[in-house]
């Protein structure tokens, strides 16, 4: 089983560190192949997702990925810099299907911003499209405005779309995701506005006779935005675009205490994937011990699950870091007085010690 690793920038090498501990203390034998990805392959080999590790990627059964970015790379030519990398990954390898699931452990609570009642027990999934809309859409630039108001300006401009098939293939997952959970679908879009979102609804409502038993319900991504803080535990499955998705799944990364808690899969209609954690690379933590590898040991234990077929050794990883909150261990983001603060690489090995 070969998984291709790429740390990345930032934390990155120091959370998937701390993941790959937890991999080598597991049963099976992984394969684990080494490549640099992002500003990191960007000063190696002058590319952020070099020849090289596409194709290990490629031909790997699954991708352990850290972060990428960092703001010394913000000069960069756009091609060039560390986020083309996990761009570049999702499109190179038709990863369509973006999970995100926001659930908030009972030792957590205290550590939301959000009270107590409106989280406990949270428990929601974003399905997440991720090869289309306004993130790849053309035509897109910059160029001189033709508008008789601001004539010869700079503008800037990029192309949202989406086909029918795009729509149709993410809305069969997160029906069929929903049909193993609390069987609801909430599809969020900004039909009020846009014609691709008008496209969008249609044809979820459209899917939907296919799933009688799953209860779909529309919503603009302003309410949904809202509602999210508002009343979180009302939603199951939400599904969306590629730009809404992004932004609503930061927001419900929140919800539960910390964003370094959120693992994601990225999937291909094989379910071959991408696993990583859903927050960045944030660089002002780098080197310094202290990042949650929780998600990231979170995503590993979803790449076991989805692109492996080892659910065993994915409930046991699961299950360990559930042992580590409930014995009071936590990074400083999760941190609440009374709790045990452990370092990245600490976390790491009470993750290890609890599989035994
Ligand atoms: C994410 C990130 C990426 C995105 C960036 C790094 C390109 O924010 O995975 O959510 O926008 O998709
Ligand atoms: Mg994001």
């Amino acid at each position: 089983m070969k998984i291709a690793v790429l740390p990345g920038d930032g934390i990155g090498p120091e959370i998937i560190a701390a993941a790959v501990s937890v991999l080598k203390a597991l049963g099976p034998k992984f394969d684990l192949e080494f490549a640099p990805v992002g500003g990191a392959a960007y000063d190696l080999a002058g590319h952020p997702l070099p020849p090289s590790t596409l194709a290990l990627a490629q031909s790997a059964a699954a991708i352990l990925f850290g972060a990428v970015g960092d703001w010394k790379y913000d000069i960069l030519a756009r091609e060039f810099r560390p986020e083309q990398a996990i761009l570049g990954l999702r499109k190179h390898l038709g990863l369509f299907a973006n999970f995100r699931p926001a659930i908030c452990y009972a030792e957590l609570t205290a550590a939301s911003s959000l009270k107590p009642e409106i989280i406990g027990g949270l428990d929601i999934l974003i399905v997440r499209e991720l090869n289309g809309d306004i993130y790849f859409g053309a035509p897109r630039g910059i160029r001189e405005s033709s508008n008789p108001l601001f004539l010869g300006a700079r503008e800037g401009f990029d192309t949202m779309h989406y086909s029918e098939p795009e729509v149709e293939r993410i809305g069969r997952i997160a029906f069929e995701a929903a049909r193993k959970r609390n069987k609801k679908v909430c599809s969020v879009d900004k039909a009020n506005v846009l014609e691709t979102s008008q496209l969008w609804r249609d044809v979820m409502t459209r899917l939907s006779q296919d799933y009688s038993d799953v209860e779909l319900s529309h919503m603009y991504v302003d309410n949904a935005a809202m509602q999210l803080v508002k009343a979180p535990k009302a939603f199951d499955v939400v599904v969306t675009g590629n730009l809404f998705g992004d932004i609503l799944s930061d927001e419900a990364a929140m919800l539960t205490g910390s964003i370094g808690m959120l693992p994601s899969a990225s999937l291909d209609k094989n379910n071959k994937g991408l696993y990583e954690p859903s927050h960045g690379s944030a660089p002002d933590i780098a080197g310094k011990n202290i990042a949650n590898p929780l998600a990231t040991i979170l995503s590993a234990a979803m790449m076991l699950r989805y692109s492996l077929g080892l659910p065993t050794e994915a409930d046991r990883v699961e299950q360990a870091v559930q042992t580590v909150l409930s014995q009071g261990y936590r990074t400083v983001d999760i941190y609440t007085p009374g709790t045990q603060q452990l370092g990245t690489r600490e976390m790491g090995e009470a993750v290890v010690k609890a599989l035994s």
